[in-house]
């Protein structure tokens, strides 16, 4: 297991503090669905299959300590589930984790309250478990494309931390060091919160894979030195016909991956497909705070009273992705075929 994300032990879920990585290991408690919403919406946990996991358990710790009959659970189960939903919009595994567990919450005819609430964190617990193995198997067809001695260029952090403890995009990386293969691992620092230098570096190192930090406005250069055979990234939500919403700069190296000729991947689960969608248009692009512009590095880096803008994600269209590489293996172009495999698996569970 390359990380410890989550821990869920009597009735509080322990989140790694990822604001505080690299420099300090400190985790923070949530009792409440507020400490959750407040845990997702400011990053101590990110990424979005982790964003779902927390939200399942958050959908528990809100609804633990309710009284009342079926209906008034109900009812309650739901207002829970839209105030987490609304923690961070665009990652679409926290809607389809929670939509989940709410659905099949209804579809049981039980009445006893109780043991309703039970079932909410069996469910909680078995998203934490699915992504996990998703991850892996991601990991294990991610390998497979990958050839020892490769250049790897990464963005943001797609990684253990982001997940259940594995990994999408990082899951591929660590799925070649199960095989024995060695990669030449180069990680986009992900201006402004620095994923790629904070995390990514951190959870590789401590995975013993070596791993090279560059600047974002690096990644052309690099490119073109030939140093970079294969580009693997996340996604935080995919739309039907392919188009991928990811950290904000992911576009900007799909348009250099394709003038360079490099391959661009999207390592993502089927919790991260949006089949309701038709393309990337319709997907909501979350924007922070201009402080994570203006004051990052703890000063003033921006003039008092210049405007910043600050999305935190951007969309990148089909056409510039080579494959997605999912639990389901690797789907290629034409998309619309591809995603047939994935979405009957989704509509049989
Ligand atoms: O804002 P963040 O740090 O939550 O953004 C994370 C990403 O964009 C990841 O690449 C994505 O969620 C995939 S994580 C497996």
């Amino acid at each position: 297991m390359p990380v410890r994300t989550f821990e869920f032990k009597d009735h509080r879920l322990k989140l790694l503090d990822q604001r505080k990585l690299p420099c300090v290991e400190t985790w923070v408690e949530c009792g409440n669905a507020r400490k959750v919403y407040w845990a997702i919406q400011n990053m101590v946990v990110r990424g979005a299959p982790a964003i779902g996991v927390a939200g399942g358990y958050g959908l528990y710790l809100g609804i633990a300590a309710w009284r009342g009959d079926r209906k008034c659970f109900l009812k309650e189960l739901h207002r829970v589930a839209e105030y987490l939903k609304s923690s961070r919009p665009t990652g679409v595994n926290l809607r389809n984790v929670i939509d989940a567990i709410v659905a099949r919450i209804e579809k049981k005819k039980e009445t006893d309250v109780n043991s309703l609430k039970r079932f909410v964190l069996e469910e909680a617990r078995k998203a934490h478990r699915e992504d996990d193995q998703i991850c892996r198997a991601i990991g294990r067809y991610g390998a497979k494309l990958f050839k020892n001695g490769e250049g790897v260029l990464t963005h943001c952090n797609a990684g253990g931390l982001a997940t259940s403890g594995y990994g999408t995009a990082l899951g591929v990386i660590y799925g070649c060091q199960e095989k024995g293969k060695t990669l030449d691992v180069y990680a986009d620092e992900t201006r402004p919160l620095l994923q790629g230098a904070r995390l990514t570096a951190w959870e590789l190192k401590k995975s013993g894979i070596k791993a090279t930090v560059i600047c974002d406005n690096m990644a052309a250069s690099l490119m073109r030195s030939g140093k970079i055979d294969r580009i693997v990234v996340g996604a935080d939500r995919i739309a039907a016909n392919g188009d991928t919403a990811n950290k904000i700069g992911t576009y900007n190296l799909a348009v250099l991956a394709r003038v360079h000729k490099i391959p661009f991947y999207i390592a993502a689960p089927s919790t991260t497909f949006d089949f309701k969608i038709t393309s990337g248009k319709q997907i909501p692009i979350e924007e922070r705070h201009g402080e994570e512009i203006t004051d990052g590095f703890g000063r003033k880096t921006v003039p008092l009273g210049v405007k910043v803008w600050n999305p935190a994600f951007d969309v990148t269209p089909h056409a510039y992705i080579a494959a997605f590489i999912t639990e389901a293996g690797v789907l290629r172009p034409p998309f619309s075929r591809s995603f047939k495999k994935l979405k009957a698996g989704l509509e049989m569970s």
